[in-house]
This record gives structure tokens, C-alpha cells and sequence, in this order.
């Protein structure tokens, strides 16, 4: 088995290289995937962008066995059904972990003008609601929520194989 990951702004990296440390399983970028044998076992994290976890349909003639993504959200969003479903992961251990993300105004790009109209979307459908107010804070201030205890369900599943 080993890890496999794609990140854009690091925060999935940190995870991966946790995972690694604690299992000693052997970690590689997307971009590395020639060095993998297409029939060693894959655990994949990947960071999600509306719902779709980045760089997986490289892996799609690979050997994954679960599949890790990463957001901001407390919960996969825009939901775990939903996110399951928008991957075709249907029947795969699939683990969400709490990423981050920088402050809006650090953000370049593509990204920048999608979590603006984002956040404005939000601002003009604003109903009070605590999610709400904490998704808009998230993305105008930056969040940090990765931590080693979010991994303990995907670390407990591989002890478990
Ligand atoms: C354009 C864009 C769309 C995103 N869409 C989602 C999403 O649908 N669900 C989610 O939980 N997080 C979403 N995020 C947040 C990232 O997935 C999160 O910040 C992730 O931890 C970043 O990982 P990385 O640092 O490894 O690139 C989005 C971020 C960007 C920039």
C-alpha cells in the first residue's frame, strides 16, 4: 500500500505526510504516479473543489482502495451523499478531513473569482444561519483545520485491513 495525493495549497500535503509518518506507508504527488505500479495498493487523498476530489480520475486504472478528501467544511460538501455520488466512489471506504485555506485576498485566479462569487452568493442568500456565517468567515480569513485526530478513522481502517 501507498499514499497517494494531489494538493493545491499544502494543506492536503500535511495530511498525506501525517499519514505517512504514522503508517510508514511510502507517500506520492499525482505527479509521481509513473513511480507507482499500477497494482500497488493506493490509499488517495485528494483536496475537493465543489464537491469533486481533485486529481482521482488519474487514478482511475490504479489500485485504490479508499480515498480521503479534503475541504473546509466540517462535513464533505456540499454533502457526503453527494460527494460520493459526484466521484462515482460509490462502495469505496471514503474519509473526509478538515483542510484549510488561505485568506480570499492571498488566492489567485480561477480560484479567487470562484470563492468570490461564492462568498457574495452566500452574502446575498444570508438567513442567519451559523454554517452560513462560518463558511463566509472561512473563506474571507483563512482556516487551518488540519489535524492529526482527523486521521484516526483512515489510520484505525488501515490497522484494520
Ligand atoms: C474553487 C474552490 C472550490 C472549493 N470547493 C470546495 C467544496 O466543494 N467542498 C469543500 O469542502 N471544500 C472546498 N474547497 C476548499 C478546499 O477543498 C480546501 O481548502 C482544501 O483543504 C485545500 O487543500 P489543499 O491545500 O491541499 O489544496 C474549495 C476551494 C476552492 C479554492
Amino acid at each position: 500500500m501507498v499514499i497517494v495525493y494531489e494538493s493545491k495549497t499544502g494543506f492536503t500535503k500535511r495530511y498525506a505526510d501525517m499519514l505517512a509518518a504514522k503508517t510508514r506507508l511510502k507517500v506520492f504527488r499525482v505527479i509521481e504516479l509513473a513511480k507507482v505500479n499500477q497494482d500497488e495498493e493506493i490509499i488517495f487523498l485528494g483536496w475537493m473543489k465543489i464537491g469533486k476530489i481533485q486529481g482521482l480520475d488519474k487514478l482511475r486504472k490504479y489500485n485504490v482502495k479508499a480515498i480521503c478528501g479534503s475541504g473546509t467544511g466540517r462535513i464533505a460538501e456540499p454533502n457526503p451523499e453527494e460527494v460520493i455520488a459526484r466521484n462515482k466512489i460509490t462502495g469505496m471506504p471514503f474519509f473526509y478531513v478538515r483542510g484549510g485555506c488561505f485568506p480570499l485576498k492571498e488566492l489567485k485566479g480561477i480560484d479567487r473569482i470562484m470563492l468570490t462569487l461564492f462568498v457574495k452568493m452566500l452574502k446575498r442568500h444570508k438567513n442567519n444561519d451559523e454554517r452560513q456565517e462560518e463558511a463566509i468567515s472561512i473563506i474571507e480569513n483563512g482556516f487551518d483545520g488540519v489535524n492529526e485526530e482527523n486521521l484516526e478513522p483512515v489510520v484505525e481502517w488501515l490497522r484494520a485491513r
